[in-house]
């Protein structure tokens, strides 16, 4: 029998694409989302991708444990992964309360109950983020995580942390903290930290939809390509880069939805070499500003009206990853080109017009 994946906040954006994959490799997928940052188009999308009107969709908030009880009541859960939160940075510094008590309380409700019902493999989706501004680049691993600058950024480094204890305290299955059945099992951990996800399926079914005005980059350019906002600013070009602006590690959507399932397939078969994993998921290249929009223009065979804009304070100068552990471990790598991803997020740019 296919081994089923719970996906919370399986109705955004990286939600969506990694459920597409998990389908796509055989597994059964449950998605979970409480639809407060999405509405429904992006999980129609999978079901359109996939062919799969069987999806199982649960409305559902992880800050509500009795829910979560009953999801795992209801299903039997192989392995899940957990993208339901927040994840503006500047809302986070105006609304820390918010941020701590949604993305923290989620999952440790999810890690408390799972942990209650036989245990389970969970995948978080970190960031980055966790990185600050590196002293050393390419990071890897094991550079040293820093203090965070926002407290979307704290939440991603406390629920590694969460993650971590949780998997070392409960590695005999057996504790007093569970929730919902007498028979507590293992947890089991990975944490992916992406770096800078963009672009959308090849489908042009789903994609990102920020709602108001995008903080990031890639939305933000589409968005002015088509007209819904004027000019495109670019923040800062006076940094210590090659060409004056910041440097970031982009990554494909479907790449970064890939590399889920490489991770999900390593818990499932016994694959990995520590009960608590950290994994950079990145393509190991910098580009920067300029050039990303440089080469949204080329592939797109369009000019972008865009001009030099200060800096944006907390914005890190340089980050890529060294991705050779998830190269090695995982057995995945990043395939996209930037040219594919750029055409791809103009293309689900344009899906979304012709709506
Ligand atoms: C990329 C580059 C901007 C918008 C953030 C979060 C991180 C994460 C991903 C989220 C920067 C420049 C941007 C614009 C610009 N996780 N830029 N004009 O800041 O690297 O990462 O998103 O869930 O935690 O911090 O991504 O896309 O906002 O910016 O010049 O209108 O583009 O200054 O150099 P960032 P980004």
């Amino acid at each position: 029998m296919a081994k089923r994946v719970l996906v919370s906040g399986g109705a955004g954006y990286i939600g969506s694409h990694v459920s597409v994959e998990l389908i796509e490799a055989g597994y059964d997928v449950v998605v979970a989302d409480n639809l407060s940052n999405c509405d429904m188009t992006c999980f129609e999308g999978v079901k359109k991708i996939t062919g799969r009107e069987d999806i199982p969709f649960i409305k559902m908030d992880f800050c509500d444990i009795k829910a979560v009880e009953n999801l795992f009541d209801e299903f039997k859960i192989d392995a899940v992964i957990h993208f339901a939160a927040f994840k503006a940075v500047g809302e986070s510094v105006a609304e820390p309360i918010m941020y701590y008590k949604n993305n923290l309380e989620s999952f440790m409700n999810l890690i408390q109950v799972a942990h209650g019902h036989g245990g389970c493999n969970v995948l978080f989706s970190s960031s980055a983020t966790v990185y600050g501004e590196p002293d050393e680049l390419p990071v890897t691993e094991k550079s040293p995580r820093q203090s965070a600058t926002s407290p979307y950024g704290n939440t991603k480094q406390i629920c590694e942390d969460i993650l971590r204890d949780s998997v070392n305290a409960y590695v005999t299955g057996d504790s007093t903290v569970h929730i919902g059945s007498d028979r507590p099992g293992p947890i089991k951990g990975i944490a992916l930290r992406y770096f800078n996800p963009i672009g959308a399926h090849p489908s042009a079914l789903i994609g990102e939809l920020p709602r108001g005005v995008p903080n990031n980059l890639v939305p933000f350019i589409t968005q002015t390509a088509i007209g819904k906002r004027d000019c495109l600013n670019i923040f800062g070009n006076d940094y210590p880069t090659p060409d004056g602006t910041c440097q970031r590690d982009y990554i494909d959507v479907v790449d970064l939805a890939k590399a889920h399932v490489h991770a999900v397939r390593r818990m499932l078969e016994g694959k990995m070499e520590n009960d608590y994993e950290v994994f950079n998921v990145g393509t190991g290249k910098p580009l920067s500003v300029l050039e990303l929009v440089k080469a949204f223009e080329k592939v797109n065979g369009l000019s972008l009206n865009y001009k030099f804009a200060p800096r944006r304070p907390g914005d890190v100068v340089a980050i890529w990853a060294d991705p050779t552990l998830a190269n090695e471990k995982l057995g995945w790598k990043a395939e996209r080109t930037t040219e594919q991803t750029l055409a791809s997020a103009w293309a689900w740019e344009k899906h979304l017009a012709d709506k």
